[in-house]
């Protein structure tokens, strides 16, 4: 199916029993389809170790499904119970100063923790058991926001112990760590895997290898922890979707490995409440503070519904203010209606607000909702009406695989984050700010991972790839296609160390250039880049020296090595000795993708179009009304040309 659906996350946990039957009734009526429940009930369907309390949660599953709500039901693990933590105290998190994080909120809970990984198999049992076959619940949600409060890396006796086995078992013999880690370096060599202490409290940084390890190790325990209760739901509840909502901007574990084991990706989008937070400049905060920056949904949906195989669903939606930024402004009437478009444009299929009804305890009492506390509809049950009423204007649409492909790794990422080698190496970073760039370019992408089959792009871009194994390279070789290569791409070797023949390592063959020596610029060197075309960016960041036998077309400008190569062509590569950024970052993107044939237009900074299957999109993150380019004869579904504030436009090319 590939018509928009809709729905809500749901605490009936919160409210008195006597407005179940009228809040379902309710949700129908507004056009929902799904309902998202449970996913902090555990303490309440089980309040003591054997003792299950399901009467409760059978009768609301009942009600929704009565009312003709499809239920997305949701494994507990995201809350263990007070008494389990009485327990087993040994569950809890550890943060990276050592100190152990309480009972009383959420996620306090180790994925390292075997006793905890027992229980969460047990739970999903009993959940699934219970609900498994039940004919109103069609999909089920594992735990909640893998990484939310912080919680992947931690730095328990578990983990230490857990990390332990986890290196004998790569490792196979002390020595061959030793050799490895390159311990002679300080003279911390190991005698036996039981020496090995967690990367956390030291006096100074920690032994690269050590840190990439532990981040493999803890991502690795994500993924355990996740496929876990997948096998559970798979026994118990067969033929149902499986989903886990991923968050924005996390990148602390491998989300392409959790995500095979899913059917659907999830993601969580709160556009506002990411916007302050990031590392947009105070100019854009200001200018997006009521509509997100406007490639939030794109980028996120973009990289989920690539790692979810086509198939990304948005489980929570922003509604209006939420509670938790460090400020939470209103969004702009509209933007609940836009962000739902746009999820959808992006290949979201069903799109589910958070929440219901705005909590009148509790810790979230400042976070709006589709209802007010007191029921009134607020602003997004508005906007969701007209979302329900335009969804019926539009014909089915799936979205079409993309020219161009953005490879993100999640190595590269921890990599660049143990090694910066320059204290505002924008590393994550980079993925958003190319993205924005090619968006406003008009082109429309996928994401691949170092896995990920990468045949049929015309183009792919590497943006921030420190760790290229030789597998990866040979296929990108293979590949046929050109390549769009950022600095430090191969820089490493899967083992943290320099490769024999230096950067680019195993990407040598396929973009002709040696690096000679790398540095870092403070923005006050005032250093720029000359294009092919004589004009002039400035240049901050990250710098190398290189030595090739390419084409060279662009070349520092600098105090030191003046004139040296910034951008290197082969036939299949260019290669770029710098990390651009701003204008310099949009000149360069805007001339290769002419170099790969890749047809552009001008966005701006507040226009984004985009395509799924042959609806056009438009959508206007700015205050002011905008015309669409006139460079396709258009039948419009909704919307028209002209685009209001905050506004959509759909449509079919004639
Ligand atoms: C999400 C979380 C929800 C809720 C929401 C509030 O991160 O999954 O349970 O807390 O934030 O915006």
């Amino acid at each position: 199916m590939s018509k928009l659906e809709l729905g809500v996350c749901y605490y009936p946990e919160q409210w008195d029993r006597s407005l179940w039957r009228d809040d379902a009734q309710r949700m129908a009526e507004m056009g929902l389809d799904w309902v998202r429940i449970a996913e902090f009930t555990w303490g309440l369907i089980e309040p003591k170790r054997g003792t299950f309390k399901w009467d409760w949660l059978d009768e609301v599953i009942d009600i929704l499904g009565e009312a003709g709500l499809r239920v997305m039901m949701s494994t507990p693990t995201a809350a263990p119970p007070k008494w389990l933590i009485d327990e087993h105290p040994e569950i809890l998190p550890v943060g990276a100063d050592g100190k152990v994080r309480g009972f009383g909120s959420r996620r306090h809970y180790c994925f390292s923790s075997e006793v905890y990984l027992a229980e969460a198999r047990r739970i999903a049992t009993e959940y699934s058991r219970r609900y498994g076959q039940n004919p109103y619940v069609h999909a089920w949600q594992i735990d909640n926001e893998y990484n939310d409060h912080d919680t992947v890396l931690s730095y328990s006796d578990a983990a230490r112990d857990g990390f332990r086995r986890w290196l004998a078992e790569r490792y196979g013999s002390i020595d061959t760590l030793n050799k490895t880690w390159g311990t002679v370096f300080w003279g911390a060599r190991y005698s036996s895997f039981d020496q090995i202490e967690l990367p956390n409290g030291l006096v100074a940084s920690p032994n690269p290898t050590h840190a990439l390890d532990f981040a493999r190790y803890s991502s690795d325990r994500v993924r355990l922890f996740n496929r876990t209760q997948v096998d559970v739901l798979r026994e118990f509840s067969p033929g149902r979707d499986i989903t886990h909502n991923f968050m924005a901007g996390s990148f602390e574990f491998d989300h392409y490995a959790v995500a095979v084991d899913l059917d659907i990706v999830g993601f969580d989008s709160y556009p506002l409440g990411n916007l302050l937070g990031s590392t947009l400049s105070d100019e854009e905060k200001r200018r997006y503070l009521r509509t997100g920056a406007p490639d939030y949904q794109g980028f996120h949906c973009d990289l989920y519904r690539s790692q979810g195989r086509g198939r990304l669903w948005v489980l929570e939606q922003q509604p209006g203010p939420v509670d938790w930024a460090e400020k939470n402004p209103s969004p702009a009437d509209g933007m609940v209606r836009l962000w739902t478009w746009a999820a959808y444009a992006h290949g979201a299929q069903t799109v589910m607000f958070f929440r219901w009804r705005q909590a009148k305890f509790a810790q979230e009492q400042y976070h709006t909702a589709l209802l007010r506390a007191d029921g009134s509809q607020d602003q997004a049950a508005v906007e969701l009406a007209q979302v329900v009423s335009e969804r019926a204007a539009l014909p089915e649409a799936t979205r079409a695989m993309a020219q161009v492909a953005m490879l993100l790794d999640y190595e590269s990422i921890w990599a660049a984050d143990i090694l910066p080698h320059d204290e505002a190496f924008p590393n994550a970073q980079i993925f958003r700010e190319w993205y924005a760039g090619l968006r406003a370019l008009g082109v429309e992408l996928d994401f691949v991972g170092p896995q990920d089959d990468l045949t049929g792009y015309a183009l792919i871009i590497i943006p921030q790839s420190m760790i290229v194994s030789p597998g990866l390279a040979a296929r990108l070789m293979d590949s046929q296609t050109k390549l769009l290569v950022g600095a430090r791409a191969g820089s490493q070797t899967n083992n943290m160390h320099t490769p024999q023949d230096l950067a680019p390592g195993e990407l040598t063959e396929l973009v002709g250039v040696k690096v000679q020596r790398v540095e870092s610029l403070p923005d006050l060197a005032g250093e720029t880049v000359r294009l092919e075309d004589g004009t002039t960016h400035e240049f901050t960041g990250w710098r190398e020296i290189i030595e090739t036998r390419e084409t060279v077309i662009a070349c520092f400008s600098s105090a030191y090595r003046d004139g040296s190569p910034a951008i290197v062509r082969s036939d299949r590569a260019t290669y770029l000795a710098m990390i651009p950024r701003g204008p310099l970052l949009q000149a360069v993107l805007a001339n290769a993708l002419n170099w790969a044939n890749i047809p552009t237009s001008q966005c701006g900074p507040d226009l984004r179009i985009t395509y799924r299957g042959e609806l056009g999109f438009a959508f206007n993150y700015g205050a002011t009304s905008l015309s669409l380019p006139e460079d396709s004869a258009r039948s419009y579904l909704f919307g028209g040309s002209e685009i209001s504030p905050y506004g959509v436009s759909v449509w079919r090319d004639l």
